[in-house]
C-alpha cells in the first residue's frame, strides 16, 4: 500500500467517534420514524454499555443464527461476539429515543484490503419492525460517506450466497449467482444500493457455468464461480458514493 493512503489508514484507525460523526451530515444524525424519533449514535465496540452489547445481540442473533447454522461459517456465539465486539470495532447504532433501545446497527472496522484502504462492514441489521423504512440505505450511506472523508476507497462485505446446484438454476431477479441458502433479502438489498461483486471474491470473473459442449477443463480455466463457497465479498467504491 501507499505510503499516502496507508497513512489515511492509519489515521482513520485512530479517529475519535466524534471525528468520525463529523463525517456525517448533520441532517442524518436524527431520522423520525412513524414510532417515534430514532437518533443515530457512533461508537467503539469498547465502549458499548452491556444493555447495548445484549440489543446488538439479539437483532443479529434473531436474524442470522439459522443462516450461521446452514452456512460453512457455523453458529459459533463466543467467536462471533469476539469478533463482533473486537477492541477494532466501530457501531453506528439507531436508538429508539422512547424506548432507548436499539432499533439497527451496522458494525465496521477500517481495514487494508489488497493495497486499498476499506471501510469494512462486518454487520448491519434492521429489527423486522424497521424493515423497509430505509434505515439499511442511511446506515449504509453513512459507511460511504465516512469512507469518502476519510480519503478511503471502498465499502466491502460479505454476504452468504450459498452455493450453486446446478438443478437449481438462479432465481431470475437475482443477478448475482444463483444460489442456495443465500441472504436472499440482503443481496437484493445491495444491489439497489449499487454494490458490485468485489474483484477479491471467491469466483470474480466467473459466470454461471453453463454447458457449452466444451470440456471441463476449459470452463475451469475460465474462472467459473467457486460452488463449494457459500458467500461473497461485495464492494462499492466510494467514486459512486451518492444514490
Ligand atoms: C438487509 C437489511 C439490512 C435491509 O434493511 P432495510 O432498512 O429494510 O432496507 P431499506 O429500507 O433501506 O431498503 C432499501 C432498498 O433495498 C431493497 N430491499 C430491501 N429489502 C428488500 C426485500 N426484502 N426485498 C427486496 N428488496 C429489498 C429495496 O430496493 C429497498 O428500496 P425500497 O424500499 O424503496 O423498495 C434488512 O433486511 C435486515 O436487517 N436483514 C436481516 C439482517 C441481514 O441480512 N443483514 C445483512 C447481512 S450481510
Amino acid at each position: 500500500m501507499k505510503e499516502d493512503k496507508h497513512a489515511l489508514l492509519s489515521s482513520s484507525v485512530e479517529a475519535s467517534p466524534e471525528e468520525l460523526a463529523a463525517s456525517i451530515l448533520p441532517d442524518d444524525q436524527e431520522i423520525h420514524h412513524p414510532s417515534g424519533g430514532l437518533q443515530i449514535e457512533l461508537g467503539l465496540a469498547s465502549s458499548l454499555s452491556v444493555a447495548d452489547k445484549d440489543d446488538i445481540w439479539k437483532i443479529f442473533a434473531n436474524a442470522m443464527q439459522e443462516m450461521y447454522e446452514t452456512s460453512s461459517f457455523c453458529w459459533n456465539p463466543t467467536k462471533k461476539k469476539r469478533e463482533m465486539f473486537h477492541k477494532l470495532g466501530r457501531f453506528i447504532l439507531v436508538r429508539s429515543k422512547k424506548s432507548t433501545k436499539i432499533v439497527a446497527f451496522t458494525s465496521f472496522r477500517f481495514e487494508e484490503e489488497e493495497e486499498y484502504g476499506v471501510v469494512y462492514c462486518y454487520e448491519l441489521h434492521v429489527s423486522p419492525a424497521f424493515h423497509r423504512c430505509g434505515l439499511g440505505r442511511k446506515l449504509t450511506q453513512m459507511l460511504f460517506d465516512i469512507c469518502k472523508r476519510r480519503g478511503l476507497d471502498k465499502v466491502m462485505l460479505t454476504v452468504f450466497k450459498g452455493t450453486i446446484c446446478r438443478n437449481y438454476p438462479a432465481p431470475r431477479h437475482l443477478s448475482f449467482y444463483g444460489s442456495f441458502k443465500a441472504n436472499e433479502t440482503a443481496i437484493l438489498f445491495y444491489q439497489s444500493i449499487g454494490f458490485t461483486l468485489d474483484p477479491s471474491s471467491p469466483g470474480y470473473g466467473a459466470s454461471l457455468p453453463v454447458d457449452d459442449g466444451d470440456d471441463d477443463w476449459e470452463d475451469e480455466g475460465r474462472g467459473y464461480v467457486d460452488e463449494e463457497c457459500d458467500y461473497m465479498i461485495l464492494s462499492r467504491s466510494v467514486a459512486l458514493a451518492t444514490h
